[in-house]
């Protein structure tokens, strides 16, 4: 009996947590609702939901809508293709005042709108849309960390605005860190829930090398057994953790492994027995490490995937640029292998990760955005945006317009949050039946 208390508490926690004060009833928390009315169905023995006592409100059994939910677990929600969503996006730069420059490509006059009438498709089912009442419940008392470059801290500013429709934080980087461009920290008192951003692009400890200093393409070290201590050091306590790198890799670097050079990327002389997809590879086996080995880290890691630029009629820094307003297929113009690369080398490392993680009980979960953002070269602020170091002869092909085809991102991350929620309540379950 005590036994059967303990599972229905548990289950009524989750019940709550789904179905918070604010939440509207929408058809993703049904989704989430009937999901664990599939669990509750499998897991609890049936005198149990009978049980005149118990806290549980009977589940209302659908069995056709079950089925759906049934076939929703094994679909890859990665896979699909977009389409037309005439609806348009969760926000504007009106409703949403937390966007930044960098991101506000209507404030600098981009004529177009069509780039953020778009959703993610599914080939199997249905990607449910953002619940921001249903985010906040499920991260209420919780952390979360964008680890990354500025494309994370692009996923993060994503989210405050999907959030910004319930509750705005109060910015208290200023407490945390002299450098609050790079480091923020945001609170949301009603949810006790904290956001953070760590800036570290390498994941790993860098240093300029370059002896004219640094700017957009100059010279670094990376020390690629040390992880960079400005996320290592702070991030035991999050629940949850986004880590991601990318562009960085392209400059000129120096590659240290145990204090020795042990190889370069785009630099003169005769160091070349490491290339950069190694340097990459071993900056997420050094970063993924470190989790695994702090104490007190309990959290929930994800990777997002590799971002590629989608600069045409030039590079970066020869007159490139990223004037389409249309996704394209994979047919029209296909990603180069060098970012094919990256990206299977990063997600090669998560699967090491992942497996050890199952022997200490932590989770590691794969945010696969290279391919589905690849088709979505219309999404970038290209002239239309201003950056903190603005040099106009650059366009920005790199960072992605807000709103924009990055609200998929954290409509992907919740997903799999509530995926993570729900696969540890199965184990518990069990371990408890
Ligand atoms: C059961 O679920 C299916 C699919 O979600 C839906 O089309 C149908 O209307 C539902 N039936 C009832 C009685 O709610
Ligand atoms: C990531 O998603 C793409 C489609 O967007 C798919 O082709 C690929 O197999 C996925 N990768 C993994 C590791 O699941
Ligand atoms: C929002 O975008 C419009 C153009 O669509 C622009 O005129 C306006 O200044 C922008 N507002 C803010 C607050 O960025
Ligand atoms: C807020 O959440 C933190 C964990 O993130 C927890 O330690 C603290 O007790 C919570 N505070 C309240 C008032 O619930
Ligand atoms: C390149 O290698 C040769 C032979 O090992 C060495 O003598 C030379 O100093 C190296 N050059 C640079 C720039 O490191
Ligand atoms: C802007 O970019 C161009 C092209 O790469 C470069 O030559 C120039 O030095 C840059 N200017 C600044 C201020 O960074």
């Amino acid at each position: 009996m005590i036994e059967h208390k303990k599972r229905c508490d548990l289950l009524f926690q989750v019940i709550q947590l789904s179905n918070g004060k604010n939440s509207q009833q929408n058809s993703s928390t049904k989704v989430f609702l009937v999901t664990l009315s599939l669990i509750l169905i499998s897991s609890i023995p049936l005198g149990l939901l009978k049980s005149s006592h118990s806290p549980l409100p009977s589940p209302k059994i659908n069995i056709s809508s079950l089925r759906s939910i049934e076939l929703d677990n094994k679909c890859d929600v990665f896979k699909g293709k977009w389409v037309p969503h005439p609806q348009g996006p969760y926000y504007t730069n009106e409703t949403c005042r937390l966007i930044i420059d960098q991101h506000n490509c209507m404030k600098f006059g981009r004529p177009d709108s069509e780039f953020m009438k778009w959703r993610w498709k599914p080939d199997d089912c249905v990607l449910p849309l953002f619940d921001a009442a249903q985010f906040l419940e499920m991260v209420r008392g919780k952390s979360m960390a964008f680890v990354g470059d500025s494309v994370g801290r692009n996923q993060m500013q994503s989210l405050l605005c999907l959030l910004a429709d319930v509750a705005y934080p109060e910015d208290i980087s200023d407490k945390l860190s002299a450098d609050t461009n790079y480091f923020k920290r945001l609170f949301y008192a009603d949810y006790n829930f904290t956001l953070a951003t760590f800036w570290s692009p390498f994941l790993v400890k860098s240093r300029d090398a370059d002896p004219d200093g640094h700017s957009y393409n100059s010279l670094m070290s990376l020390y690629l057994d040390e992880a960079d201590e400005a996320w290592a050091n702070e991030i035991e306590n999050f629940d949850y953790v986004i880590i991601s790198a990318g562009q960085w890799f392209f400059r000129p670097l120096l590659f240290y492994n145990k204090g020795q050079l042990v190889g370069c990327h785009k630099c003169n002389g005769n160091i070349t027995s490491l290339t950069r997809y190694s340097a990459y590879r071993m900056a997420f086996r050094t970063a993924f490490r470190t989790l695994l080995s702090l104490k007190n880290y309990k959290g929930t890691t994800f990777l997002r995937t590799f971002s590629a630029s989608h600069f045409e009629n030039g590079d970066w820094d020869k007159g490139g640029s990223c004037a389409r307003i249309r996704p394209i297929t994979g047919q029209e113009m296909k990603l180069e292998e060098f970012n094919m690369e990256f990206y299977l080398t990063q997600v090669e490392e998560l699967r090491t990760a992942e497996k050890e993680g199952k022997t200490t009980g932590l989770t590691f979960q794969l945010l696969n955005t290279t391919e589905i953002m690849w088709l979505r070269p219309d999404g970038h602020p290209n002239s239309y945006g201003h950056s903190m170091n603005r040099n106009a002869t650059v366009n920005d092909c790199v960072h992605w317009c807000l709103p924009g085809p990055i609200d998929t991102w954290n409509e992907f991350l919740l997903y799999l949050m509530k995926r993570d929620a729900l696969q540890r309540l199965r184990a518990k379950l069990m371990k408890n039946a």
